[in-house]
């Protein structure tokens, strides 16, 4: 059985999905929930589903990346975590934070990779005029959101659609894609998932 840790900055639906997937003959359980805010909302959701929590707020450390990640790493030891998932976890993973857990860090980018890595995805998209949008799940490696590309989920651009709706339309999205992908992770399926 694989232990999971869920990384998150924020509200947590992601986290909310991935934790009510691993159920029955999942192939992992969720282990740990750990957020780097302490507003974020995921922490009080988690604590709902009944999953152990962890707070590391990132602000103390300043531009300390190694003494954060020091910090962060205790919770997941102690967890016995052995996946990573981040889960709108806004925070840049040092290279050696990730060799540490090589191969075993998952992430959710709003775009279909390789088009828009990094921030405002929704917006670039509609500024491009892109007819088709979407999530993809990655390994995560060294280089930001360019990772192997384990899954992704597609939806239409629709007219009229702002950034709010285009971004409602994907989430619905990650929620399905994302939990399908661990689940074939976890069980040591390597091939690429494409939704729909
Ligand atoms: C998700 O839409 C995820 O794709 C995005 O943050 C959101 C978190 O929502 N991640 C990134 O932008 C990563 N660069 P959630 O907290 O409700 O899961």
């Amino acid at each position: 059985m694989r232990r999971v840790a869920i990384l998150i900055s924020g509200a947590g639906s992601n986290m909310a999905a991935l934790v009510a997937s691993m159920t029955a003959d999942h192939p992992a359980r969720p282990v740990l929930v750990l957020a780097n805010r302490p507003g974020a909302g995921g922490l009080a959701r988690a604590a709902a589903l009944g999953v152990a929590t962890a707070l590391v707020d990132h602000r103390p450390f300043g531009p300390d990346r190694a003494a954060f990640e020091a910090a962060l790493a205790l919770p997941i030891a102690a967890a016995g975590a052995d996946l990573l998932c981040l889960a709108g976890f806004m925070r840049i993973l040092t290279g050696e934070f990730v060799d540490r857990f090589a191969g075993r860090i998952l992430n959710i980018h709003p775009s279909l990779l390789p088009r828009y890595p990094g921030l405002d995805t929704h917006a670039r998209a509609l500024a491009a005029g892109d007819a088709v949008a979407g999530c993809t799940v990655h390994e995560v490696t060294r280089a930001l959101d360019s990772g192997p590309i384990l899954g992704q989920g597609r939806v239409p651009v629709l007219a009229g659609d702002t950034v709010a709706r285009l971004a409602a339309r994907v989430q619905a999205m990650e929620h399905v894609l994302y939990p399908a992908v661990l689940r074939r992770f976890a069980a040591g399926e390597r091939g690429r998932l494409d939704l729909p």
